[in-house]
């Protein structure tokens, strides 16, 4: 009884020793590539950085996770880079100031690289690519673009409604119409829900009420009869994505707008079966993160060696199938396996989303006139200046 108890605890020895020896040597073995992006709801950031750690002998990518807040990861990021530091070696950036920080020098080109892997340009997404170019320059390679589009419970909104809907043929006043007649029906607890916090996806929701700022007056007038209406939460002045996303795929609102994830994040009271998608009325705001190096770090092969991965067929395959995004490598538009797996892509009013999508405002130095919009407009929304203050502001922010 003594050996046989002896033999096991050494076998247990044995065995913990190779185990344990075995992890170090891999894991020493590995160079370590430290990617700064954000919080993923959706099984796609995890997976995609799992599969390139498998297929990897040399390179182990580490997740640094990041706000959702576009404008806070911006200001973090832009005290790391500007420091020189070297805690990031790929990151993840917005594309509305993805620009900026090519410009700033932060960034490595990746032409060179590019040209070597044969990754010619054509091959990717061609609005994000372009936010991703300084003077001539190729800085950043796409990780997902994205568009806003409305989000709404097929059986919950009667059959023409949903027709007017996924044409796109429809107005602010419209959906306010049918978010005041279908609260509460199936269960839900208001009519629609959408992003009013003051932040970046603010500007987004702006851009989207205005007409990418062309109808600045009526679109914010709309706006404010939806943030007092009792068709929409009342504390929708404090929504981002994340309040936006608990309330549609919980079942307590009819209609939604958010970017592509949420599709992959109806998994649980609300089925994919339950849902259709449509333009919104005035454009969908384009979106979407882009990857890019940092120029700064100690292993720039091991960086763009990610990149390469997940701006690439096998890398954008999984954001598309995983979490619902659009993929960034066009190829993958049309392939039935990625259809399959996120058939979004393929809805008559997704297709129709593509078509009107409009852009927030260019500018040198977007991260300030952003930051004028969501103030000027937080404090009109929830009553603290009027409709033409808030305009004249806007318009000369935007000057
Ligand atoms: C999404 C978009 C991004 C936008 C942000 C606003 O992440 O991809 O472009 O700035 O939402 O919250």
């Amino acid at each position: 009884m003594k050996r046989k108890i002896s033999l096991l605890i050494a076998t247990i020895m044995v065995l913990t020793t190779i185990f344990s020896f075995g992890v170090s040597v891999s894991a020493a073995e590995k160079t370590v590539i430290k990617w700064a992006t954000q919080a993923d709801t959706t099984p796609a950031t995890q997976d995609l950085i799992d599969t390139f750690n498998r297929s990897q002998s040399k390179y182990t990518v580490q997740w640094v996770q990041m706000t959702n807040d576009s404008g806070q990861m911006h200001d973090q990021l832009m005290t790391s880079l500007s420091a020189g530091s070297t805690e990031y070696d790929v990151i993840s950036m917005d594309v509305c100031w993805s620009g900026e920080f090519a410009a700033a020098g932060y960034l490595s080109p990746l032409d060179l690289f590019m040209y070597k892997a044969k990754l010619t340009k054509p091959l990717f997404n061609s609005g994000s690519l372009a936010a991703g170019n300084y003077a001539g320059k190729q800085y950043a390679l796409p990780l997902f673009p994205d568009l806003g589009l409305l989000y709404f419970r097929s059986d919950i909104v009667s059959k023409a409604d949903a027709e007017k809907l996924v044409s796109g043929r429809y107005t602010y006043t419209d959906l306010a119409n049918m978010a005041k007649s279908y609260k509460g029906k199936g269960g839900t607890t208001d009519g629609f829900v959408y992003q009013s916090k003051q932040y970046e996806g603010l500007t987004c929701n702006v851009t989207e009420f205005t007409k990418a700022f062309k109808l600045t007056e009526s679109g914010l007038a709309d706006m404010k009869a939806f943030t007092t209406s009792d068709f929409v939460p009342k504390n929708i002045l404090n929504y981002t994505e994340a309040e936006t996303h608990n309330s549609f795929i919980n079942g307590k609102s009819v209609f939604a707008r958010n970017w592509p994830y949420q599709y992959a994040m109806l998994t649980e009271s609300v089925k994919p079966s339950q849902v259709g998608i449509a333009p919104l009325p005035n454009g969908s705001t384009v979106g979407g993160w882009l990857l890019g190096v940092n120029k700064k770090s100690k292993d720039l092969e091991g960086a763009w060696e990610f990149v390469k991965f997940a701006a690439g067929k096998e890398g954008q395959f999984i954001m598309s199938t995983k979490g619902a995004h659009v993929p960034g490598y066009n190829a993958l538009l049309t392939d039935p396996a990625v259809l399959k797996a996120n058939p979004m892509l393929g809805f008559e009013g997704f297709k129709n989303a593509v078509l009107k999508t409009i852009s927030r405002p260019v500018s040198a130095q977007y991260s300030k006139a952003s930051d004028a919009v969501q103030v000027n407009v937080h404090k009109f929304l929830s009553g603290g200046q009027d409709l033409s203050t808030t305009v004249t502001n806007i318009n000369n922010a935007l000057k």
